[in-house]
């Protein structure tokens, strides 16, 4: 049989493990980075991409340099673009079928650049977790932690996709090169995030590991970063917190033309045909166009929306009649017992109602690597657990 040039490169590459590592200052790291990927990589085929934007102190040259010694290939951008489209660029310039994402600052231990290569050549999505039992975070303080926490936390309730993962902000992962080199980043930073929804991987396998302390140069990400990964996960929820909130301002118009109509009647029995009118109409319209994707079956879905939103309509109903008798205006009174139902409804929407049936996927994912221990498909759990 006649191998062509294209089928040898193919298969050569096939093989061949691409770890990315995108830099911004990071010339002091390298050296130790590299040799502690060359030793955990011994005996097979590999590369580095260094995707840089264009770090003032010399990273690029310090990785050209290194290149050699080791098998480097360095990618300048112009300007400081982003850790998230940096990953991108590099798994496009990438030429193993299977991609590692790391940093280059050694929190990612490269020892367990072999173990995740492996998961993802299987076809999972393999990541690197600091939230399985057995991975972890070294000297953060409490602050620190609960950002992050509550960071996985809002990804978990918004993103049916990062249900499937513990640590789904994590910047250590193996995945398949070509999808990778297709996500479209809607952030700067988290690229995990966009991989888990654009790419819907069949199965996931978490790695623990050890997030360690950065020992040279300064970290990227700060407190500033935070709006622009609340953004991310906005967009990638496709804004459904926002076309909540603005079915739930529809609703009070409804409600306002039932407490108009009803005048006559008490205002406790007012506000109560109120409620459930706009909760009604709120219900139709999340159903049609906030959750559109869903397929939530009417009747049951209504009566579940009844459940689901009882918390939010009870602080309501409670609040609009506690304003009124305190000699609020009722429409106003009303405006603001709304307001203090809606995070309430929104969070046990998602949850309970609303519920994804998208990402449920039966497809076995063989995990024969011993040292897996958190291996698992997706998504084997309940919503937050
Ligand atoms: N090319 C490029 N462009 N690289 C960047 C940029 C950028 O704008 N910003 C940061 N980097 C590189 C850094 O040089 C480093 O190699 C890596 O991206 C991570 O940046 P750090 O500044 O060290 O981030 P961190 O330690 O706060 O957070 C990291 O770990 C988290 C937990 O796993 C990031 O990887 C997060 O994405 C990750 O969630
Ligand atoms: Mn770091």
């Amino acid at each position: 049989m006649c191998v062509s040039r294209q089928d040898e490169k193919t298969a050569a590459s096939a093989h061949m493990i691409s770890v990315v590592v995108p830099t911004y200052n990071e010339a002091e790291n390298l050296p130790e980075l590299l040799e502690r990927l060359d030793r955990a990589l011994a005996g097979r085929s590999y590369e580095v991409v260094v995707v840089d934007d264009g770090s003032p102190d010399g990273t690029a040259e310090v990785a050209r340099r290194l290149a050699g010694r080791y098998p480097v290939r360095v990618l300048v951008r112009e300007g400081r673009r982003g850790l998230s489209s940096a990953v991108v660029e590099g798994a496009r310039a990438a030429g193993g079928d299977v991609v590692v994402v790391m940093d280059a600052d050694l929190q990612h231990p490269p020892e367990l650049v072999p173990k995740l290569a492996e998961a993802a050549g299987r076809g999972c999505l393999a990541v690197a977790s600091r939230y399985v039992k057995g991975g972890g975070v070294e000297g953060w303080p409490w602050h620190r932690r609960l950002v992050s926490r509550g960071a996985v936390l809002l990804a978990r309730i918004l993103l049916p996709e990062a249900r499937a993962v513990r640590d789904a902000v994590s910047g250590f992962f193996a995945y398949r090169r070509e999808c990778v080199a297709n996500v479209k980043p809607t952030g700067l930073y988290k690229i995990l995030l966009d991989v888990l929804v654009q790419c819907k991987p069949r199965c996931v396998a978490e790695v623990p590991y050890l997030f360690g302390l950065r020992t040279r140069g300064r970290s990227k990400l700060g407190t500033r970063h935070i709006a622009d990964y609340l953004r991310q996960v906005l967009a990638l929820a496709r804004w459904r917190p926002l076309k909540f909130a603005a079915v739930g301002a529809s609703g009070i118009g409804v409600a306002f033309a039932v407490i108009h109509l009803t005048s006559f009647l008490p205002k406790p029995v007012s506000v109560a045909l109120a409620i459930e009118t706009s909760l009604t109409s709120n219900y139709l319209l999340n159903r049609r166009w906030t959750f559109a994707n869903r397929r939530t079956p009417l009747l049951a879905g209504w009566a579940k929306y009844h459940v689901a939103t009882a918390v939010g309509n009870g602080v309501n109903y409670a609040t609009t009649l506690i304003l009124h008798l305190l000699g609020v205006w009722i429409y106003a009174a009303y405006v603001v017992g709304v307001a203090a139902g809606y995070v309430a409804n929104y969070v046990t929407s998602e949850l309970t109602v609303f519920i994804d049936k998208n990402t449920v996927n039966q497809e076995s994912c063989e995990d024969t690597s011993a040292g897996m221990r958190a291996h698992r498909q997706v998504p084997p759990r309940g919503p937050l657990s």
